[in-house]
């Protein structure tokens, strides 16, 4: 059976984004893959959260898995930093990552951009660290929204060129992963790109967010005067409303609204109306499960207990070969 790797940030609630482009995979992929999905609580810290920050956000990812419909027994959902082999899969692959492509990422670049007075080293081997999260369980599939689609190339050149430094066939290769065939990028309701959690307000739309909430982001959104002529190309900001209608609605309503556009007669107020009804029945039963579950301390304790002790298992029966690989020998 193949072997499926994917983890989100513990950097905030997760999103609309996070739940198309990577959630809903792991929910369909539980089932038939052997599946790992982790909490990168260590990644979280190349942006520096505070430490009063940092257990809940964890706590708060996992929460959100489980309410998403993740289930522990079928997966396994482990925290990033509950598995040292990973730590140690990452110094071993630092050996071999080199300066100039680590520097040429993109999220890197973003990042230098966004944080200038931030520039430290975990943010240039942020990759690194993603490749041994998938690899230290030998993954070959890696469900992911688009923004990560460099990041699974950048694993697989680690990859192969451990395979060839050594002269093995160890590690294959991880391909990003999207049942739809297409990996997905949902846009952010301010018309500036895709949906994040550090991309302002009104950006996103989270999996807990009250219906009064997910109301007034919505109707917030930003739009144009509306189409001129019959048939017009979507501008960005219009194009964006469209692609959250593709997710989260039926295909019927997403075809009026289309035709409704295409005839000039679209009214964006109603069609932000209808986007706000239907992203609340999406979420309204996974916010009632976050709810419940939140409260459930000793549930949540368990399913980690559980996670790590599967993940280490598998960690480290890789780590055993790789360092045999590697030619380190007991005395
Ligand atoms: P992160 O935490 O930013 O996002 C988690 C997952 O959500 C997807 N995603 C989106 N998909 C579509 N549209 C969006 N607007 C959107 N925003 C986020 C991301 O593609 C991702 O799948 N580096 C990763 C975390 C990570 C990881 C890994 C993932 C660390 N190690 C190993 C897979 C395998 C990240 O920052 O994701």
């Amino acid at each position: 059976m193949e072997t499926v790797v994917s983890g989100i940030r513990s950097t905030g609630n997760l999103h609309l984004g996070n739940y198309f482009g990577a959630v809903q995979n792991f929910l369909k992929m539980q089932h038939e893959y052997n599946c790992y999905f982790f909490i990168a609580d260590y990644h979280s810290l190349t942006t520096h959260p505070t430490p009063s920050d940092l257990h809940n956000n964890v706590r708060r990812v996992l929460v959100e898995y489980l309410a998403a419909g993740i289930d522990p027994e079928k997966s396994t959902i482990y925290i990033q930093s509950d598995v040292p082999e990973i730590p140690e899969l990452y110094l071993l692959m630092n050996m071999n990552a080199y300066l100039g492509e680590l520097e040429r990422s993109t999220s890197f670049k973003d990042k230098v951009r966004a944080n200038p007075d931030n520039v430290n080293a975990g943010l240039l081997t942020y990759p690194v660290l993603m490749a041994a999260d998938i690899i230290i369980h030998r993954a070959t599939k890696v469900p992911v929204g688009k923004d990560q689609e460099q990041h699974l190339e950048m694993t697989r050149t680690f990859s192969n060129r451990f395979n060839r430094m050594y002269d093995v066939e160890y590690f294959p290769e991880a391909q990003a992963f999207n049942f739809g065939t297409e990996l997905i990028k949902i846009p952010g309701l301010d018309g500036k790109g895709k949906m994040g959690k550090s991309e302002g307000e009104n950006n996103a739309v989270y999996l807990g967010d009250s219906p009064e909430v997910i109301k007034k982001k919505v109707m917030k959104a930003v739009t144009d005067g509306g189409p001129t002529e019959m048939n017009q190309a979507k501008p960005d900001i219009i194009q964006n409303l469209f692609d959250i209608m593709k997710a989260v609605s039926s295909k019927d309503t997403l075809d009026h609204f289309n035709e409704l556009y295409n005839k000039c007669e679209i009214r964006y107020g109603n069609m932000k109306k209808q986007l706000t009804e239907d992203i609340t029945h999406f979420l309204t039963p996974i916010r009632e499960k976050i709810e419940d579950i939140e409260r459930n301390e000793d549930y949540l304790r368990k399913v980690v207990t559980l996670g790590q002790e599967k993940a280490r298992e598998s960690a480290g029966k890789t780590i055993r070969e790789v360092r045999e690989i590697i030619g380190f020998k007991k005395f």
